[in-house]
């Protein structure tokens, strides 16, 4: 059974949301919180070790019942229900979205197609926790008898990504092992970290759902040569391991079966760091802080499962964004985490965010006629503030943003968590209130400037304000925080792909580059420009033409 195809914008709700927004869109916030003193407690959630505080957004009680409104009218109870039940949800590709059964509690059953899934996960799991546990304890060994010292991840995408951003989040965790990546093709990227490696003491794990892509297969055979310099041939086995759904392409690169980690077609790429795709995480923290990850995920299925949808995490941010890009005309969204740990985090989120809802077809096949996708971007507070903010702040175009910090900080040192957490917490306070005319005039007449030097100035001063955010203040940067972190934001990708009608599990817009590519490839390797336009058969050219 697949998902309602209700176009939003035929909703009673959306109509009703349209006249709204044209009511409050000149509201400002500084007025919606005078007038209200209960506003921020009733725009809060608390769940387990977060505080969502939500109520500097642009928003009324009337705003967030109508968009619950529309949450309902495109039937979004109904879709929760199949996504984690195991609905082929992902209709393009007549797949279920599991992502969720990789995380689920241990002796629970799952059927699709007849068979048990969650029997497999069980056994990956486990095979992992023998792998990594091997691996740490320098059971297993390299061909000269010496333990791992470095696992290099081989993979791009989705089969990178993830790895990377929990990697790093979860370095203060991080036991002897140093962990690589490898995703661009850029052959400057792989020699870069050859240099620095040894093969004797260096695992490779090569990361690829469909085994096929063009990226992880050149950087897997580069590393293998590299290797063989030293090493045999029968040395691969004990050396490469990789993670895939495509088995048999696996064991003609002569990885030893017992080190292939099986992965199932209802993981998406993007939502996969919680099966073997992350075994780099694993190996890095130990399968005791994976399985906290995990947990963690749990935990946010569970919240987003079973509650209202005025208290639902996922669903409150999900709307929220909602609002802004449909009603506001906001394209895009900042993601500040105000923690150097997270500084992938917004690599992270712009596959799984905009690969996934980044799509211009409804799920009846026509076009829509609303903007979907939100373009993603940010960086790390404080470093940010110094370089995008000004745009945030006094910029023409209307940015909404999660500040993400967390209440304490992991190797204890509060004078540096102080002035952390004075510039997270008034960031948003001045993104919200901004500086009326009369504030800065008043603060250079205090400076001593004569009228004529305050009256010249002040434009240039005046902050307009009535800028969104939503604050989620976690506890600390735990592997169980982390995991519901990252799981609440699929589920907001789920409720805005939902609601927005559209397939968000499907990829098909990255194809056409990678098919031009393979002619284009073909083209270089003969010395020719083939049949193109000519700006790119200029550029072909210019490539191919030897220095003067
Ligand atoms: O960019 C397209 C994509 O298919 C992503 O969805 C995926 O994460 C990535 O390529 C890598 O794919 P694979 O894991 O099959 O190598």
């Amino acid at each position: 059974m697949s998902l309602p195809k209700t176009d939003p914008t035929r909703t009673e709700s959306w109509k009703l949301l349209k006249e709204h927004y044209a009511a409050l869109k000149s509201e400002h916030l500084r007025t919606l919180f005078s007038e209200d003193p209960g506003r921020a407690a009733q725009f809060r959630i608390e769940w387990g070790e977060f505080l969502i505080d939500y109520s500097k957004n642009r928003i009324t009680p009337k705003t967030m019942d109508l968009l619950q409104r529309l949450a309902v009218e495109c039937g979004l109870e109904e879709a929760i229900k199949k996504y984690f039940e195991g609905d082929r949800i992902n209709e393009t590709e007549d797949r279920a979205v599991l992502h969720t059964a990789l995380r689920a509690a241990s002796g629970n059953s799952l059927y699709l197609d007849g068979g048990d899934i969650m029997l497999e996960v069980e056994a990956v799991q486990k095979q992992m926790e023998t792998f990594s546990n091997a691996v740490i304890r320098g059971e297993r060994k390299g061909y000269t008898g010496k333990a791992f010292t470095d696992v290099v991840n081989i993979g791009i995408g989705g089969s990178d990504l993830g790895p990377v951003m929990v990697t790093d989040a979860l370095k203060y965790y991080q036991n002897h092992l140093n962990i690589h990546f490898v995703s661009n093709v850029d052959g400057d990227h792989v020699y870069e970290i050859l240099r620095h490696l040894n093969p004797e003491t260096t695992l490779f794990i090569v990361v690829s759902k469909s085994f096929t892509t063009q990226e992880t297969l050149t950087n897997a055979l580069t590393i293998k040569k590299w290797f063989l310099k030293k090493a045999t041939e029968k040395d691969v086995a004990l050396h490469f391991a990789a993670v895939s759904t495509n088995t048999e392409q696996i064991s003609s690169f002569g990885i030893s079966e017992t080190n292939v980690f099986p992965m199932w077609d209802w993981v998406g790429g993007r939502f996969s760091l919680w099966s073997a795709v992350g075994l780099s995480i694993c190996l890095g923290i130990g399968y005791a802080n994976f399985s906290e990850l995990l947990e963690g995920a749990r935990g946010m299925d569970r919240h987003f499962q079973q509650t209202p949808f005025e208290r639902n995490i996922p669903v409150v941010l999900g709307l929220l964004s909602i609002w802004y890009n449909n009603f506001f005309g906001a394209e895009t969204e900042a993601v500040i985490p105000y923690s150097q740990y997270l500084q992938h985090l917004p690599a992270y989120l712009q596959q799984g965010v905009m690969e996934s809802n980044g799509k211009r077809a409804d799920r009846n096949g026509n076009a829509v006629t609303y903007q979907t996708g939100t373009i993603i971007w940010g960086a790390p507070g404080t470093n940010s503030q110094h370089a995008f903010f000004q745009l945030i702040h006094q910029g023409t175009k209307l940015i909404p943003a999660d500040f993400i910090g967390f209440k304490k900080p992991l190797h204890g040192d509060m004078d540096h968590h102080h002035k952390l957490m004075a510039n997270f917490f008034a960031q948003t306070e001045a993104l919200m209130n901004g500086k009326t005319p009369e504030e800065v005039a008043a603060e250079l007449r205090d400076q001593g400037l004569e009228e004529e030097a305050v009256a010249n100035l002040l434009p240039f001063k005046v902050f307009e304000g009535n800028k969104p955010t939503n604050t989620l203040l976690i506890e600390s940067l735990t592997p169980a925080n982390l995991g519901a972190l990252i799981a609440m934001y699929e589920h907001k990708i789920f409720v805005q792909g939902v609601i927005w009608n559209i397939f968000s599990y499907d990829q098909w817009g990255v194809e056409l580059g990678k098919q031009l590519a393979k002619t284009i490839l073909v083209e270089l390797q003969r010395s020719s420009t083939g049949n193109h336009d000519s700006s790119t058969v200029q550029l072909m050219s210019a490539y191919q033409s030897p220095q003067a």
